[in-house]
């Protein structure tokens, strides 16, 4: 049986004041959760997610993480310096990664290896567009970002990863998938990774991203293969995302 794990992406959103309160309020009612929790912020903010949410059950982690290990990279934090701030998780692969700063498949597969080498469990983000779905393609393209990350690590790496389908054209805009558009993307990534390795395929722990509030997210989380969220503007309204945390 998959727990189910509920991960908020601030995105470049927050600061000192709001942050802490917004930790304060997950942290209090974190306790009573059943479900997985974590929240990805933005690097300058690690010190303050460690200091706020040590010793909860509640997660931090961050929302990119260079392929390299050290070097002359200006801008780039390396998973590393992930790890000294505690985070458990990093994103890899967001669409906006892709789409805004020219993330290939090969540089999120790299990016990937490097969490997972750190010691982070990497979210790998994947999802169509809303040209590639009209044109009949999400499995495709999908399925391309999968196996760019299985051919670099391996299909066993999978077992220390998390996946989120996020279809572009549901993230921030208010569509959601429908919980059986999502439904069959989790069951195609499932499948898929069963034809390499039954076991991790089962374990895997695939959540769905775009647009969940509190009031989608019962009916998303109620289907097989989806077993969580990955949470942008909700996650940012503590009642929202704690909501959505419940309903998980
Ligand atoms: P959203 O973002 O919940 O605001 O749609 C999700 C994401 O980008 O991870």
């Amino acid at each position: 049986m998959r727990t189910k794990l509920v991960a908020g992406n601030w995105k470049m959103h927050g600061n000192l004041a709001t942050n802490q309160a917004l930790l304060n309020r997950v942290r209090e009612a974190s306790a009573g959760l059943s479900c997985g929790c974590a929240v990805c912020v933005p690097f300058p903010y690690l010190a303050q997610a460690q200091a706020s949410l040590a010793g909860s059950k509640v997660a931090w982690g961050g929302q990119n993480v260079s392929e390299h290990g050290q070097g002359a990279y200006t801008g780039e934090v390396s998973a590393a310096m992930l790890v000294e701030f505690g985070c458990r998780y990093v994103l890899v692969g967001h669409s906006e990664r892709r789409a805004l700063y020219g993330e290939t498949d090969a540089m999120v597969a790299a990016k990937f290896a490097a969490a997972l080498q750190a010691g982070l469990t990497p979210i790998l983000c994947v999802g169509e567009t809303l040209a590639e779905r009209e044109a009949g393609i999400t499995g495709v393209v999908v399925t391309r970002q999968l196996d760019a990350v299985i051919s670099a690590s391996g299909i066993s790496a999978l077992g220390k990863a998390v996946l989120a389908y996020e279809p572009v054209w549901a993230i921030g805009t208010g569509k959601t998938a429908s919980p059986q558009q999502a439904q069959d993307v989790h069951a195609l990534i499932r499948a898929r990774v069963a034809e390499s390795d039954a076991a991790v395929a089962q374990g895997l722990q695939i959540l769905y991203g775009g647009s969940v509030k509190p009031g989608n997210a019962q009916e998303l989380f109620a289907m097989p293969d989806i077993d969580g969220g990955l949470i942008g503007g909700a996650s940012l309204v503590a009642d929202d995302f704690l909501a959505i945390c419940s309903a998980a």
